[in-house]
């Protein structure tokens, strides 16, 4: 019996059970109200309120410039449009990585000034101290190792991660940390799929991945490319299931014509 179809609210121990049964985890990201309320309603399990609204929503390009207000503007505007869903939170580049006193602030803001029920962060060894005393606070945090965009400017390239054996072995051990801190879950960001599928077996919480193959607990997205709406983001990982950027293109398109043509509002569309 499936855990999805039955669950009114999904919390992290919902994704425990889903990961004991063996029934895949579907989490996409959102930053805004109304596509929060669309994807709810499909009954996904997890939203991702990433720092990748940093790229999408804002035009950046990287992960870094977002800053704490932001994020808690796009967090709070999807939790009012979430019933179902358990809604995750980026802490964003710069906002815990100091200090753990400064960490668990961010977090407690983000609890706090959005509603949402959990946060992330990227890193392992690194980040353990932060990671530790924020649980410790009864905030749920969701780690994210491989490819981390935030450390972009030390990677230099946004490469599959962990191909050779010693950042293998490095990933294996900052699993098992972050596990160990009290983490409810993983993301794991484009690393080679046998690697992924070992640290999956490894672990008893889920682990969510995003160009990490098929023998993880879940799959996470980012909305904006798995609609179709950036067009030049193309790796090998993402399936669009639309074309979306074409079709809102076509429709202001026609909106224009139907303007210039004097076709917009006709008789019935007016007072
Ligand atoms: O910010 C984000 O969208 C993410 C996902 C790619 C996992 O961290």
């Amino acid at each position: 019996m499936s855990v999805h179809k039955n669950i009114k609210k999904v919390t992290t121990h919902v994704l425990n059970e889903m990961k004991l049964k063996g029934e895949k985890i579907a989490m996409l990201t959102a930053y805004d109200y109304s596509m929060a309320k669309i994807i709810d309603q499909s009954g996904i399990d997890v939203i991702l309120v990433g720092d990748s609204a940093s790229n999408v929503m804002a035009g950046y390009d990287s992960t870094l410039p977002i800053t704490l207000n932001e994020m808690i503007y796009h967090a709070s505007s999807v939790v009012r449009a979430v019933k179902r869903s358990l809604v995750v939170v980026d802490m964003p580049f710069g906002s815990y990585q100091g200090n753990s006193k400064e960490a668990l602030s961010t977090a407690i803001r983000i609890m706090k000034e959005t509603g949402a029920h959990a946060v992330k962060m990227e890193g392992g060894e690194e980040v353990l101290e932060s990671v530790k005393r924020i649980i410790s606070a009864g905030i749920p945090v969701m780690g994210h190792l491989g490819l981390t965009p935030q450390s972009i400017h030390k990677f230099g390239t946004y490469v599959v991660r962990a191909r050779d054996e010693a950042e293998a072995e490095k990933l294996k051990k900052d699993a098992i940390l972050l596990q160990n801190a009290g983490c409810f879950s993983i993301v794991l960001e484009k690393i080679p799929s046998k690697l992924a599928t070992q640290v999956t077996n490894s672990l008893s919480i889920p682990v969510i991945g995003i160009g990490a193959g098929a023998g993880v607990d879940g799959q996470v997205l980012v909305i904006h490319d798995m609609l179709g709406i950036t067009q030049e983001f193309s790796p090998r990982f993402l399936r669009r299931y639309h074309n979306l950027y074409q079709e809102i293109k076509g429709a202001t398109e026609a909106y224009i014509k139907d303007i210039k043509n004097r076709e917009f509002p006709n008789e019935k569309e007016q007072y």
